[in-house]
């Protein structure tokens, strides 16, 4: 195989780490999978908007102000919240700019967040399922009726 780091996305690829560690030591199995919490209970605008959005630390206080309130962890929850700043979490999928990914059409046109995240309720730390190359989305464009016009994507 060869790397043609003229490629953004390959370069990016290869460069960034796909199961980043996050400043809290967040849990997608313990949270979607052992207790069950929706998806988008804490993602609210995959089915609305171009972005599925990460949750914000009310929606953490929600629970944690009392659930597992000494841990270490949930302390640093609980500092963010005294001081009205936001967690820093770490990105895990992300595109290039110029390209338009909207999740709303997706989730709607009946597409799971497996389909393209991977078991997630299975997993202690979000890892990438996926490499954003574009022949990933083409392949399921023509599978499942999705457009394949170049501007569709390049914007
Ligand atoms: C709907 C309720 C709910 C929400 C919302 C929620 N959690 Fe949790 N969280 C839980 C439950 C239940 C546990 C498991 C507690 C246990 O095992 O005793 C847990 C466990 C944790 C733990 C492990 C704590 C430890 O030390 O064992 C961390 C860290 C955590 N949550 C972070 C977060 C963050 C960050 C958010 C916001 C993005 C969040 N949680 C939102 C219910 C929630
Ligand atoms: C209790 C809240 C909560 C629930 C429920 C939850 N998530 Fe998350 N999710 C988060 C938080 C916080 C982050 C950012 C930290 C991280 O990446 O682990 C995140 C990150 C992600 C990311 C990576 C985003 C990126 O590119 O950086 C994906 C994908 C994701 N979640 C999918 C899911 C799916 C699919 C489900 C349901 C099976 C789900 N989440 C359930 C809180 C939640
Ligand atoms: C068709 C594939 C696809 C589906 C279905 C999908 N996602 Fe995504 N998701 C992506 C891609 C691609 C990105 C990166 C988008 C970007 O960088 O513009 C992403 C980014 C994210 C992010 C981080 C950035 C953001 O948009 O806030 C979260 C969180 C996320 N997805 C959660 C979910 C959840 C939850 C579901 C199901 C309700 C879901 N996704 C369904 C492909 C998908
Ligand atoms: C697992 C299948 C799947 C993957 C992967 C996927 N898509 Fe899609 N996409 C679809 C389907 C199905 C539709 C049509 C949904 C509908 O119209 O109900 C769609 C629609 C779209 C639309 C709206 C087109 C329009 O006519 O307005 C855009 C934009 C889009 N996808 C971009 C992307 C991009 C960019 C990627 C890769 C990062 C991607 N998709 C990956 C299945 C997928
Ligand atoms: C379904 C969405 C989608 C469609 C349709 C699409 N692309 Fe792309 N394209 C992408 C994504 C996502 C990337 C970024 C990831 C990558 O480089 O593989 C990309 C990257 C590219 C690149 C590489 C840019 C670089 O920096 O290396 C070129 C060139 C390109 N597309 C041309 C086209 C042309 C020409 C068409 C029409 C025949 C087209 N694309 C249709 C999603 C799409």
């Amino acid at each position: 195989m060869t790397f043609n780091f003229g490629s953004q996305a390959l370069a990016k690829y290869v460069l960034m780490d796909s199961a980043p560690v996050q400043p809290i030591n967040f849990n997608h199995k313990v949270h979607a999978g052992d207790n069950e919490i929706p998806c988008r209970y804490c993602h609210i605008y995959a089915s609305k908007s171009r972005v599925s959005g990460v949750p914000s630390v009310q929606r953490c206080m929600g629970c944690h102000r009392e659930i597992r309130k000494d841990s270490k962890e949930i302390k640093k929850i609980h500092k963010h919240w005294d001081e009205q700043t936001p967690i820093e979490w770490v990105r895990v999928y992300d595109l290039p700019d110029y390209i338009y990914f909207p999740h709303n059409i997706h989730v709607n046109g009946g597409v799971n967040c497996k389909d393209c995240h991977g078991d997630v309720k299975n997993m202690a730390r979000i890892t990438r399922a996926k490499d954003l190359v574009m022949g990933w989305c083409i392949s399921c464009h023509r599978e499942r009726n999705g457009s394949l016009d170049c501007w569709v994507c390049h914007i």
